[in-house]
């Protein structure tokens, strides 16, 4: 018997038969809880039950007909071949110009069209830590972080907040928590689950203790442009000592544009950063889809249609918001904090007194309303509901969700 084989005998995890065996990465990683709990609604939905579905990570908006019929003339002009790894120039020169319009100041070599934010994301923490690297991760987190930066070796450290705290780390907390092995820090607002916004000035304190810390800051903005009440976008490169050096920012047409099965994420770094990722993709991915590209470059290309699609969406979610905020505040034991960014609430249900999963868990099976739970973000006692649905789901789901909070205990 080989030595791989009698090695292995007493420990069968990740085993996959014959002898062969799952590596630690497989068997390291947990699957997203958000996609399982969208996967779980619409196999419930396909299977004739009237499912209120408070799971969606994404607009239930179609792709605006400007952007689909860009990528639909790429497709017929046989624009079908490998583009260079981190995107067509048009489109990285169009998003610099964006940017540079912001206040930035870069060139389109910095930056890089990755298969989605979250290959975005995944990259730039591959190309910035390792084994033996700790990454501050404020709580609660959008569900890949931790496991993205497990994947790449290095630990995951989580930064507590919660809704009285307007879901907000301090720099005296960060401060804290960084060790000598503390590498990059993870911020993302508006925040997905909670839709909290960090104002300027939050943000500018907790930019400058990174950058005391000597930190690169991983800024996630993929909501950047889903805003409320009046709250103005703010980007951490903009506020930075050595910015162009620390922060690399993320974002991307997912959300803004109803995008999501598009697949195109756009990463802004330093040129040393950018280039590394680009090496990473070219190793792994390649280009996002070609067409695709030049559907997401069609948002330039045409600003007062995007703008125009933007804002019709805009009023929906807000409308929405509004709507289940208030009755979500209505349901004896619940209090929801009021997010300004994004499409979710994350409301409070600690004085039930019951694991958030249990929770979740009931809810569907006993009223069919799909929500996560605020485990699955790293912060027990709440819910995410995602607004990202019909005005008669959001309705009919909250109706059914104040009937199961009826019929349950309080501590
Ligand atoms: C906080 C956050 N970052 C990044 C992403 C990735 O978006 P995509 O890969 O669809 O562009 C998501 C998607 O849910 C998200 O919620």
């Amino acid at each position: 018997m080989s030595e791989r084989l009698t090695s292995s005998n007493n420990d069968t995890a990740g085993d996959t038969g014959a002898g062969c065996r799952l590596s630690p990465w497989a068997r390291g990683v947990s699957p997203s809880p958000t996609l399982a709990v969208d996967a779980r609604a619409k196999a419930l939905a396909a299977a004739g039950k009237d499912v209120c579905g408070f799971g969606a990570g994404e607009p239930d908006f179609d792709t605006p007909q400007f952007i689909k019929d860009a990528a639909a003339k790429a497709l017929a002009d046989g624009r079908t071949k490998y583009t260079p790894t981190p995107g067509i120039l048009p489109l990285r020169k169009a998003l610099a110009d964006a940017y540079n319009a912001l206040g930035f100041a870069i060139e389109p070599s910095q930056v890089v069209v990755s298969p989605g934010g979250k290959m975005s994301c995944y990259l730039a923490i591959l190309a910035t830590v390792g084994p033996g690297d700790e990454v501050l991760i404020p709580a609660p987190y959008w569900v890949s972080y931790p496991e993205m930066v497990k994947l790449a070796g290095a630990t995951p450290k989580f930064l507590p907040t919660d809704d009285k705290g307007g879901f907000k780390i301090t720099p005296a907390q960060l401060r804290a928590a960084v060790t000598p092995r503390t590498r990059l820090l993870i911020l993302n607002s508006p925040s997905n689950p909670t839709g909290a916004v960090y104002s300027g000035a939050e943000l500018r304190a907790l930019v400058e203790a990174a950058a005391a810390a000597g930190l690169f800051i991983l800024s996630d903005e993929i909501y950047e442009h889903l805003l409320y009440d009046d709250v103005a976008p703010t980007h951490p490169a903009l506020l930075a000592r050595d910015a162009a050096e620390r922060v690399i920012t993320v974002s991307g047409f997912a959300k803004t544009y109803a995008m999501t099965g598009w697949r195109v994420g756009t990463l802004v770094a330093s040129k040393p950063v950018a280039a590394a990722v680009a090496d990473l993709q070219s190793q792994t991915t390649s280009n996002v889809t070609t067409f695709a590209q030049y559907g997401a470059l069609a948002v330039f290309e045409r600003p007062d249609l995007a703008r125009a699609a933007l804002d019709a969406m805009l009023e929906r979610f807000n409308k929405r918001r509004m709507r289940l905020y208030n009755a979500l505040n209505n349901i004896a034991g619940v209090t929801c904090f009021r997010s300004q960014g994004a499409f979710y609430l994350f409301p409070n249900i600690s004085s039930f007194g019951i694991p958030s999963a249990e929770f979740c868990a009931r809810l569907l099976d006993e009223e069919l309303v799909a929500a996560v739970p605020g485990s699955a973000f790293g912060a027990e006692g709440y819910l995410r509901l995602s607004y990202a649905t019909s005005d008669a789901v959001l309705d009919k789901g909250v109706r059914r969700l104040e009937a199961f909070c009826n019929r349950l205990p309080r501590k």
